[in-house]
């Protein structure tokens, strides 16, 4: 039955292959939408292996419209570190014919009824340097990009996040980053970016964290906080250490965030729609 009175958002990482999964998957949301105005996700690394890349920019966006074309919502996207490889920026504002799919800037937020939605740039709050302190690639690409020092490219999208947080009202908050604050994948605990968001995320008391990267499917609860990875969309990473998750699975999927003025649930589905996992909140 569709109704208006709740929020509805489909959330899937790590689509780049754009092969088969994503069919199935979005026959699955298709069948399974329940409220007038659902949304869908996009976790990052939406082109693999390198981005969207100027020269075979078309070829790349025809696959893309080839499935995504009949998913019956609009697209909301954010950046992968696999986008960085290319140029990013071919994605921001980028429009598909008969695809409405959105990224007005490499973040931004989305209201809903009873939920506000903050799409991050993870590769921004990772900027370059490893917890040695150790050069890595992403700096120098960063500064090219974006035409500013890493270090205050992650100021300013922290000062942007902490004023948005502070200015929500929603009952609900949830933030999208590419990466995951802790995952029992092969990326485990990236303690930078820990340290860097868990102190806003507790302070402002945000609920939900979808993220990607990870290509599996994972529920770790982080205080109050709900993280979930949905990055198992294309390819898997078979390895998997539990150790603080409490549901984790190596197969194709994406998860379903449903809020009310009083109640929240996220599911998460394999790629047929079949149900691997449910958290209620009030
Ligand atoms: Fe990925
Ligand atoms: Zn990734």
């Amino acid at each position: 039955m569709i109704t208006s009175l709740h929020d509805e958002i489909y959330a899937a990482g790590d689509l780049g292959d754009l092969d088969s999964h994503i069919e199935r998957i979005i026959s699955s949301i298709n069948k399974s939408i329940s409220a007038k105005d659902p949304i869908f996700l996009m976790l990052g690394d939406n082109f693999y292996p390198n981005g969207l890349i100027t020269k075979t920019k078309d070829e790349q966006i025809e696959k893309f419209r080839h499935y995504f074309k009949n998913l019956h919502m609009p697209i909301y996207g954010l950046l992968g570190n696999h986008d960085y490889v290319g140029n990013p920026k071919e994605q921001i504002g980028m429009k598909i014919n008969d695809v409405n799919f959105n990224m007005e800037s490499n973040y931004y937020k989305i209201e809903k009824d009873h939920i506000d939605v903050f799409m991050i740039d993870g590769v921004i709050l990772r900027p370059g340097y490893n917890a040695e302190g150790k050069y890595i690639y992403f700096h120098n690409k960063l500064k090219k990009i974006w035409g500013k020092d890493p270090i205050v490219l992650r100021s300013e999208l922290l000062y942007w996040l902490e004023n948005n947080l502070e200015k929500s009202n929603k009952k609900w908050k949830l933030i999208c980053c590419h990466y995951p604050l802790l995952s029992d994948g092969i990326y485990k605990h990236w303690n930078e970016l820990y340290k860097t968001l868990m102190p806003l995320l507790h302070k402002y008391k945000v609920n939900f964290y979808f993220c990607g990267h990870d290509h599996n499917l994972q529920y770790i609860k982080l205080n109050d906080l709900h993280q979930f990875i949905a990055g198992s969309s294309s390819h898997n990473h078979k390895i998997k250490i539990k150790k603080v998750s409490s549901f984790f699975a190596n197969t194709p999927g994406y998860i379903c965030l449903k809020a009310t003025k009083s109640t929240a649930s996220v599911t998460i589905y394999d790629e047929n729609g079949k149900t691997l996992f449910v958290k209620f909140l009030m």
